[in-house]
């Protein structure tokens, strides 16, 4: 077992790239709303020299078209999947995850309390996981916003409110020295080293997300450079690797 790569909620669509998606370790779904959304108005997204800009407001078709017609083919790709979780309320979260929880083959819920372009949920996100945790009996993934004052007291708070890993955007050493679960590390992944990095910075999985816009053979391709880079620094498994920065 190496370390898992993942894609970015939101910058993969599998059913229109089905072999990018089987590249993957497990594949994860844009995030999933109650209701279906059209997403904020254009301009959505904006190329720049160093990357893109993004604001589409968690455009998405809704939990119930969601399980009628798109799980069932994302299940044909035989890929393992995450599903990304979002709400405007704990409630939302928590119908959503017990709407899934039905479903067989899901091997993780990512909750998404991370979204900076929508108007966000009353409730903490420790509350907002305690309300699914007592919904889902599955993994579930935490993915926190860098944009908070103290990123490792919610990612304690959301421990210990029943998430069993973490998915982190560029906030990865605060975090990994505070919890002990798997953390899903993503932000400007686009090539083996930068995964190499986040792993010796705590991370145990990583998670390509702008990067599959430009180059879908991205996910083989960061593979076998975190392999190779791995290798050349005396670690046959990148995993090895995993929390080294920490302790220098
Ligand atoms: C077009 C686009 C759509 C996104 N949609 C979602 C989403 O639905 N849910 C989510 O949690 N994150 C979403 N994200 C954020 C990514 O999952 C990821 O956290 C972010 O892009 C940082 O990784 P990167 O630097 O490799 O792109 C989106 C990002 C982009 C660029």
């Amino acid at each position: 077992v190496s370390v898992p790569i993942l894609n970015a909620s939101g910058c993969l669509d599998a059913l229109t790239a089905p072999e990018v998606a089987q590249a993957l370790d497990a594949f994860v779904t844009k995030t999933i709303t109650p209701e279906p959304r059209e997403g904020n108005h254009p301009v959505r997204i904006a190329e720049t020299d160093h990357g893109m800009l993004n604001s589409i407001g968690l455009q998405g078709p809704g939990i119930d078209a969601f399980l009628t017609t798109v799980l069932p083919t994302l299940r044909t790709l035989d890929v393992p999947l995450w599903v990304s979780v979002g709400g405007f309320a704990a409630s939302d979260y928590a119908s959503i995850c017990a709407r899934l929880d039905s479903e067989n083959d899901i091997e993780a819920v990512e909750l998404n309390l991370s979204c900076p372009n929508v108007e966000e949920a009353p409730e903490t996100g420790a509350e907002i996981v305690a309300a699914a945790r007592a919904a889902t009996s599955r993994p579930l993934y935490a993915k926190l916003s860098p944009a908070t004052w103290d990123i490792a007291a919610t990612a304690r708070a959301v421990v210990a409110a029943g998430a069993d890993g973490l998915s982190l955007v560029n906030t990865i050493r605060a975090c990994a020295g505070a919890v002990d679960v798997p953390i899903v590390a993503m932000g400007g992944v686009s090539e083996g080293r930068h995964a190499l990095d986040l792993v010796a910075a705590g991370a145990s999985a990583v998670a390509l997300g702008t990067v599959l816009f430009s180059d879908p053979s991205a996910p083989g391709r960061v593979r076998a450079e975190l392999q190779h880079a791995s290798s050349a620094r005396g670690f046959d498994n990148p995993l090895h690797v995993r929390g080294i920065a920490l302790s220098s």
